[in-house]
């Protein structure tokens, strides 16, 4: 364990935080415009840095977020991203100690969950993530597509607001008549 202090990174840090993380994934350094799309997700509060010799060497934040729950609950929970520590700073602990202090964070926030989408996901069954759900991309090469015979044709077109929970106007009533959610291991858990 290298010594090393963890803390908020002030509005001010969070360019540099940004670059870091870029780096870590072997990105090059962004240009005005990458940061100006990206600059949104950075909340203040919720950009945590790990500090060696006084410079930035890691960085792990959190965005306010909400996740629908088995039951229909929306619980509010944050959401992990832009996890990166430098490469001349890796395996010392920065990355453990820079989950511990976000998992408080999101505690004291009387967040009950943390998630993340993992592109390394073995990194994260030691901080207590487990995998909670799986998605599919499918690419369809419309040349190569075509209707079912037996697709019904006609029928018109009705705009639906998303799930709300909480006064039961719920998609779940609707999509059972037009989509059939396969049973099985692939089957979202
Ligand atoms: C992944 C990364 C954040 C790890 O940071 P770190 O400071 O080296 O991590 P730590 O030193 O705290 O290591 C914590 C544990 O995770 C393990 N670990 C770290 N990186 C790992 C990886 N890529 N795969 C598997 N295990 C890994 C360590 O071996 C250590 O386990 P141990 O305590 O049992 O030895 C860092 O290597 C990095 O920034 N990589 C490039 C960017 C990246 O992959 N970001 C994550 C995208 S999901």
């Amino acid at each position: 364990m290298t010594q090393h202090e963890v803390r908020p990174l002030t509005e001010s840090e969070f360019r540099e935080a940004y670059e870091l993380f870029r780096r870590a994934l072997l990105e090059p350094p962004s240009k005005d415009e990458d940061w100006a799309r990206n600059s949104g997700r950075y909340e203040p509060g919720r950009v945590l840095g790990a500090f060696v010799d006084g410079e930035l060497a890691g960085t792990v934040m959190s965005t306010t977020n909400v996740l629908a729950v088995p039951g229909g609950r929306r619980l509010s929970a944050g959401a992990v991203t832009a996890v990166g520590v430098r490469a001349d700073h890796t395996r010392r602990g920065l990355l453990t100690a820079l989950m511990r202090a976000q998992l408080h964070d999101v505690g004291q926030r009387g967040e009950p969950l943390a998630m993340l989408h993992a592109s390394e996901a073995v990194i994260y069954e030691r901080f207590g993530y487990g995998v909670a759900t799986r998605a599919r991309n499918v690419e369809l090469a419309r040349v190569r597509a075509a209707f079912r015979a037996d697709a019904p044709l006609g029928g018109r077109v009705r705009l639906v607001e998303s799930p709300k929970a909480e006064t039961g106007d719920d998609l779940a009533d609707d999509l059972p008549a037009v989509c059939v959610v396969p049973a099985g291991p692939d089957r979202p858990g």
